[in-house]
């Protein structure tokens, strides 16, 4: 397995990471027997670095991963987010908290049911707009001082949050939503993680499954899957989006690649910071993504990309305008 280094100063982690929310909730339903053998065979491929977060299930992601680090929780560099807060009546109604005493009480309950004494790697999901970073970020450094956690991450976060947040203890890793579809952390933070030192975790880089072109209609998601209700996928956005992948299959199928390997191998080419972060819950996919490892673009390959698929190209806000509200403007 490829590595990368986690920041500056951070551990190598393997190049591609791997996400569990869909073996969970949001991608159809759950399948735990696969969603195992696919964990098994991430760990035994050396693809260690795995991503989750308390709210995915919701609450119980964490307890399908508790099963498959048994035994074997120092082969895995672990990472789990706190700071969305879902409605307990009714888990599709979110709030945030970057308080410190919700830290200090989160941290607790994603050990707990990840069965762990300390997580690799804690990221805030979301900023708080009600507290300042620096307070957050102070508790979540207390938990480093405790033991608790070793690395400190922060999830769709703009540049000068970054900057500020980093001044009261340094972040190892940004994750924010980074693919050919989705090209906002190009404008500044990409950048100010390379000048810090930090590693930026790109997720959904598949672009939630569409990417890999194996989504041609609505009708292909389940009835309460996430991406039904997601405005790219939405009538005529669904139908301009897949011309730009169809374009970008292409050019995967020339290179005699898969159009899923491609969209990876696009991110990995970007910066030795970059660590893709895609979700499966499926060995097949765990197998074909890993591949992308070995796929080198040239210079003029990559310009083809951006050709078929100019930056800006795609239609569709990537979340709804309510979720919208609380990502960088
Ligand atoms: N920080 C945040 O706010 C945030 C938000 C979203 C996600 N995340 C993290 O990022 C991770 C990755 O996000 P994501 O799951 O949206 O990533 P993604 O890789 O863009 O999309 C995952 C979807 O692609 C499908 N897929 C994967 N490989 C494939 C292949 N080779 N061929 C065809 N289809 C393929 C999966 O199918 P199957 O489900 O059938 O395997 C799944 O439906 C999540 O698991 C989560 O840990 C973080």
């Amino acid at each position: 397995m490829k590595t990368r280094q986690l920041g500056q100063n951070g551990p190598q982690v393997s190049a591609l990471a791997l996400g569990c929310m869909g073996m969970s909730e949001f991608y159809g339903s759950r399948d735990d027997g696969e969603s195992l053998a696919t964990l098994d065979l991430a760990l035994e491929k050396g693809l260690n670095f795995w991503d989750t977060a308390d709210i995915y299930g919701p609450h119980n992601n964490e307890k399908l991963l508790a099963t498959a680090l048994k035994g074997r929780r120092d082969q895995v560099f672990l990472a789990s987010k706190f700071g969305i807060v879902r409605d307990a009546n009714d888990a599709k109604k979110r709030g945030v908290n970057g308080r410190p005493e919700y830290v200090k009480s989160a941290i607790e309950g994603s050990l707990k049911r990840l069965g762990t004494e300390h997580l690799d790697l804690y990221y805030q999901h979301r900023m708080d707009p009600d507290v300042p970073v620096e307070e957050t970020v102070g508790a979540m450094a207390d938990l480093v001082k405790e033991g608790k956690v070793r690395f400190l991450g922060l999830s769709e976060v703009d540049a000068q949050t970054l900057a500020r947040a980093h001044k009261e203890h340094p972040i190892s890793a940004v994750q924010s939503e980074y693919s050919l579809w989705t090209r906002d952390p190009e404008k500044s933070v990409l950048a100010s993680c390379q000048q810090l030192g930090v590693a930026f975790v790109a997720y959904s880089p598949l672009g939630r499954g569409f990417l890999s072109g194996a989504i041609r209609s609505i009708d292909d998601f389940e009835a309460d899957d996430f991406r039904r209700f997601n405005p790219r996928f939405q009538g005529e956005n669904f139908q301009r989006n897949l011309a730009l992948v169809d374009a970008v299959n292409d050019l995967a199928k020339d290179k005699g690649v898969t159009p899923s390997q491609l969209a990876l191998a696009w991110l990995l080419a970007k910066a030795e910071h970059v660590i893709p972060l895609f979700g499966t819950k499926k060995r097949r996919y765990l197998l074909d993504n890993i591949q992308a490892l070995d796929v080198s673009l040239s210079p003029q390959e990559l310009a083809a990309i951006d050709e078929v698929f100019p930056a800006s190209a795609v239609a569709g806000s990537r979340y709804s305008a309510e979720v919208m509200k609380l990502l960088p403007q």
